[in-house]
Protein backbone atom coordinates (compact mmCIF):
# COMPACT_ATOMS: atom_id res chain seq x y z
CA UNK A 1 0.00 0.00 0.00
CA UNK A 2 1.81 3.44 -1.14
CA UNK A 3 0.93 6.70 0.67
CA UNK A 4 0.24 9.47 -1.79
CA UNK A 5 0.17 13.12 -1.36
CA UNK A 6 -2.56 15.06 -3.49
CA UNK A 7 -1.86 18.18 -2.98
CA UNK A 8 0.98 20.90 -4.82
CA UNK A 9 1.58 22.89 -1.54
CA UNK A 10 5.00 22.99 -1.46
CA UNK A 11 5.62 23.41 2.37
CA UNK A 12 2.93 20.72 3.11
CA UNK A 13 4.93 18.30 0.71
CA UNK A 14 8.26 19.16 2.48
CA UNK A 15 6.77 18.27 5.82
CA UNK A 16 5.09 15.31 4.72
CA UNK A 17 7.83 13.47 2.97
CA UNK A 18 10.01 14.54 6.35
CA UNK A 19 7.96 12.88 8.55
CA UNK A 20 5.52 9.78 6.85
CA UNK A 21 6.62 7.17 4.30
CA UNK A 22 5.16 8.76 0.99
CA UNK A 23 5.99 7.38 -2.77
CA UNK A 24 4.44 10.52 -4.50
CA UNK A 25 2.87 13.52 -5.18
CA UNK A 26 -0.89 13.59 -7.13
CA UNK A 27 -1.87 17.26 -9.26
CA UNK A 28 -5.10 17.93 -11.36
CA UNK A 29 -6.07 20.80 -12.90
CA UNK A 30 -8.02 21.96 -9.57
CA UNK A 31 -4.78 21.41 -7.41
CA UNK A 32 -2.63 23.55 -9.65
CA UNK A 33 -4.97 26.18 -10.04
CA UNK A 34 -5.18 26.62 -6.08
CA UNK A 35 -1.61 27.30 -6.49
CA UNK A 36 -2.17 30.41 -8.40
CA UNK A 37 1.16 30.09 -9.95
CA UNK A 38 2.65 29.24 -13.52
CA UNK A 39 2.23 25.50 -14.04
CA UNK A 40 5.66 24.34 -14.96
CA UNK A 41 7.56 26.17 -11.43
CA UNK A 42 5.01 24.39 -9.99
CA UNK A 43 5.52 21.65 -10.90
CA UNK A 44 9.30 21.77 -11.09
CA UNK A 45 8.99 23.40 -7.21
CA UNK A 46 7.48 19.50 -6.36
CA UNK A 47 10.11 17.74 -8.53
CA UNK A 48 12.71 19.72 -6.13
CA UNK A 49 11.06 18.99 -2.84
CA UNK A 50 10.43 15.30 -3.72
CA UNK A 51 13.59 14.25 -5.30
CA UNK A 52 13.77 12.05 -8.52
CA UNK A 53 12.97 9.42 -6.94
CA UNK A 54 9.27 9.68 -6.14
CA UNK A 55 6.65 9.46 -8.41
CA UNK A 56 4.62 12.59 -9.59
CA UNK A 57 1.42 12.43 -11.46
CA UNK A 58 0.51 15.32 -13.59
CA UNK A 59 -2.43 15.82 -15.46
CA UNK A 60 -3.41 16.67 -19.22
CA UNK A 61 -5.72 19.15 -20.00
CA UNK A 62 -6.91 18.33 -23.97
CA UNK A 63 -9.67 16.73 -25.46
CA UNK A 64 -8.08 15.15 -28.40
CA UNK A 65 -5.57 12.12 -28.51
CA UNK A 66 -2.72 13.91 -30.90
CA UNK A 67 -2.79 16.72 -28.43
CA UNK A 68 -2.92 14.88 -25.21
CA UNK A 69 0.21 13.36 -26.36
CA UNK A 70 1.71 16.62 -27.39
CA UNK A 71 1.02 17.42 -23.58
CA UNK A 72 2.44 14.34 -21.95
CA UNK A 73 5.90 14.63 -24.13
CA UNK A 74 5.88 18.26 -22.70
CA UNK A 75 5.12 17.33 -19.51
CA UNK A 76 7.80 14.89 -19.44
CA UNK A 77 10.09 17.00 -20.68
CA UNK A 78 10.29 18.73 -16.67
CA UNK A 79 8.62 17.15 -14.56
CA UNK A 80 11.60 14.28 -14.08
CA UNK A 81 12.25 10.91 -14.68
CA UNK A 82 9.54 9.30 -12.56
CA UNK A 83 6.92 10.52 -13.48
CA UNK A 84 3.50 9.46 -14.65
CA UNK A 85 0.81 11.64 -17.11
CA UNK A 86 -2.80 11.72 -15.74
CA UNK A 87 -5.14 11.58 -18.69
CA UNK A 88 -9.33 11.12 -17.97
CA UNK A 89 -10.90 8.19 -19.79
CA UNK A 90 -12.85 9.92 -22.32
CA UNK A 91 -12.74 7.60 -25.41
CA UNK A 92 -9.58 10.14 -26.76
CA UNK A 93 -7.95 10.05 -23.38
CA UNK A 94 -7.89 5.76 -23.87
CA UNK A 95 -6.33 6.16 -27.56
CA UNK A 96 -3.61 8.47 -25.85
CA UNK A 97 -2.42 6.08 -23.65
CA UNK A 98 -2.69 3.46 -26.09
CA UNK A 99 0.09 5.63 -28.19
CA UNK A 100 1.93 7.09 -24.77
CA UNK A 101 2.40 2.76 -23.92
CA UNK A 102 3.71 2.35 -27.63
CA UNK A 103 6.69 5.04 -26.22
CA UNK A 104 7.30 4.20 -23.43
CA UNK A 105 5.47 6.85 -21.16
CA UNK A 106 4.04 5.91 -17.83
CA UNK A 107 0.23 7.19 -17.63
CA UNK A 108 -2.55 7.25 -14.89
CA UNK A 109 -5.66 7.07 -16.03
CA UNK A 110 -8.22 9.68 -14.00
CA UNK A 111 -11.54 10.86 -13.27
CA UNK A 112 -12.67 7.16 -13.62
CA UNK A 113 -16.23 5.62 -11.68
CA UNK A 114 -16.67 2.30 -12.81
CA UNK A 115 -14.70 -0.57 -13.18
CA UNK A 116 -15.24 -0.84 -16.66
CA UNK A 117 -13.59 2.69 -17.17
CA UNK A 118 -10.74 0.88 -14.95
CA UNK A 119 -10.89 -2.65 -17.58
CA UNK A 120 -10.64 -0.64 -20.51
CA UNK A 121 -7.97 1.92 -19.15
CA UNK A 122 -5.82 -0.89 -17.90
CA UNK A 123 -5.68 -2.65 -21.46
CA UNK A 124 -4.96 0.10 -23.28
CA UNK A 125 -1.55 0.40 -21.37
CA UNK A 126 -2.49 2.07 -18.02
CA UNK A 127 0.11 2.37 -15.47
CA UNK A 128 -2.52 3.46 -12.84
CA UNK A 129 -5.93 3.92 -12.48
CA UNK A 130 -8.00 6.62 -10.14
CA UNK A 131 -10.89 5.99 -9.14
CA UNK A 132 -12.74 9.05 -7.27
CA UNK A 133 -14.26 7.59 -4.29
CA UNK A 134 -16.04 10.76 -2.77
CA UNK A 135 -17.29 11.79 -6.11
CA UNK A 136 -18.73 7.82 -6.45
CA UNK A 137 -20.25 7.85 -3.17
CA UNK A 138 -21.38 11.12 -3.56
CA UNK A 139 -24.14 9.52 -6.39
CA UNK A 140 -25.23 7.12 -4.25
CA UNK A 141 -22.45 5.01 -5.08
CA UNK A 142 -19.93 2.75 -3.50
CA UNK A 143 -16.40 3.85 -3.98
CA UNK A 144 -15.17 0.90 -2.35
CA UNK A 145 -16.99 -1.49 -3.86
CA UNK A 146 -15.72 0.13 -7.00
CA UNK A 147 -12.01 -0.44 -5.86
CA UNK A 148 -13.11 -3.76 -4.64
CA UNK A 149 -14.41 -4.94 -8.19
CA UNK A 150 -11.27 -3.26 -9.93
CA UNK A 151 -8.97 -5.33 -8.07
CA UNK A 152 -11.22 -8.15 -8.82
CA UNK A 153 -11.12 -7.76 -12.53
CA UNK A 154 -7.64 -6.84 -12.58
CA UNK A 155 -6.30 -10.15 -10.61
CA UNK A 156 -9.01 -12.16 -12.86
CA UNK A 157 -7.10 -11.01 -16.16
CA UNK A 158 -3.53 -11.09 -14.51
CA UNK A 159 -3.13 -7.61 -14.97
CA UNK A 160 0.03 -5.44 -13.54
CA UNK A 161 -2.11 -1.99 -13.38
CA UNK A 162 -1.83 -0.25 -10.13
CA UNK A 163 -5.29 0.97 -8.60
CA UNK A 164 -4.32 4.90 -7.72
CA UNK A 165 -7.53 5.42 -5.35
CA UNK A 166 -8.16 9.43 -5.35
CA UNK A 167 -11.06 11.85 -4.09
CA UNK A 168 -11.04 11.46 -0.28
CA UNK A 169 -12.69 12.90 1.97
CA UNK A 170 -12.96 10.99 5.13
CA UNK A 171 -10.47 8.31 7.08
CA UNK A 172 -13.50 5.86 6.56
CA UNK A 173 -13.26 5.77 2.79
CA UNK A 174 -9.66 5.84 2.84
CA UNK A 175 -9.76 2.48 5.37
CA UNK A 176 -12.50 0.74 2.97
CA UNK A 177 -10.50 1.24 -0.20
CA UNK A 178 -7.17 -0.30 1.56
CA UNK A 179 -8.85 -3.43 2.58
CA UNK A 180 -10.98 -3.43 -1.19
CA UNK A 181 -7.10 -4.19 -2.36
CA UNK A 182 -6.38 -1.10 -3.65
CA UNK A 183 -2.18 -0.84 -4.46
CA UNK A 184 -2.14 3.59 -3.03
CA UNK A 185 -4.67 6.30 -1.80
CA UNK A 186 -3.78 9.75 -2.86
CA UNK A 187 -4.87 11.86 0.50
CA UNK A 188 -5.40 15.71 0.31
CA UNK A 189 -3.28 17.81 3.07
CA UNK A 190 -6.46 18.12 5.03
CA UNK A 191 -7.12 14.81 5.91
CA UNK A 192 -3.72 13.29 5.35
CA UNK A 193 -2.51 13.58 9.23
CA UNK A 194 -6.30 12.61 10.27
CA UNK A 195 -5.02 8.95 8.63
CA UNK A 196 -2.99 8.26 12.08
CA UNK A 197 -4.84 10.93 14.76
CA UNK A 198 -6.31 9.77 17.56
CA UNK A 199 -7.29 11.38 21.05
CA UNK A 200 -6.40 8.59 23.66
CA UNK A 201 -2.97 7.89 21.74
CA UNK A 202 -2.84 11.53 22.87
CA UNK A 203 -3.90 11.12 26.10
CA UNK A 204 -1.93 8.11 27.18
CA UNK A 205 1.34 9.85 26.13
CA UNK A 206 0.30 12.46 28.06
CA UNK A 207 0.07 10.19 30.93
CA UNK A 208 3.40 8.85 30.11
CA UNK A 209 4.75 11.76 29.91
CA UNK A 210 3.32 13.05 33.46
CA UNK A 211 4.18 9.46 35.49
CA UNK A 212 7.77 9.86 34.35
CA UNK A 213 7.56 13.38 35.09
CA UNK A 214 6.53 12.46 38.69
CA UNK A 215 9.19 10.38 39.27
CA UNK A 216 11.99 12.01 37.37
CA UNK A 217 11.73 15.22 36.87
CA UNK A 218 10.42 17.89 34.49
CA UNK A 219 11.17 17.59 31.20
CA UNK A 220 13.29 13.97 31.91
CA UNK A 221 13.67 11.32 28.90
CA UNK A 222 15.20 7.70 29.14
CA UNK A 223 18.12 10.10 28.01
CA UNK A 224 18.51 11.16 31.05
CA UNK A 225 18.42 8.10 33.15
O1 LIG B 1 -7.14 13.93 -8.58
C1 LIG B 1 -8.36 13.43 -8.14
C2 LIG B 1 -8.73 13.89 -6.80
O2 LIG B 1 -7.82 14.86 -6.38
C3 LIG B 1 -10.11 14.47 -6.72
O3 LIG B 1 -10.34 14.77 -5.39
O4 LIG B 1 -11.48 15.78 -3.46
O5 LIG B 1 -11.52 16.93 -5.68
O6 LIG B 1 -12.85 14.86 -5.33
P1 LIG B 1 -11.63 15.63 -4.95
Amino acid sequence: MQYILDTADISFIKKAIDLYPIEGVTTNPTIIAKEKGDFKSIIKGIREVIGEDLMLHVQCLSLDAETIVKEALYIKQFAGKNVSVKIPVIPEGIKAIKILKSKNIRTTATAIFTAQQALMAANAGADYVAPYINRIDNILGDGAKVVSDIVQLFNINNISTKVLAASFKNVEQVHKVCLAGAHSVTVNKDLFEKLIYHPYTDLSIKTFISDWEGQYGKGKTTLDA
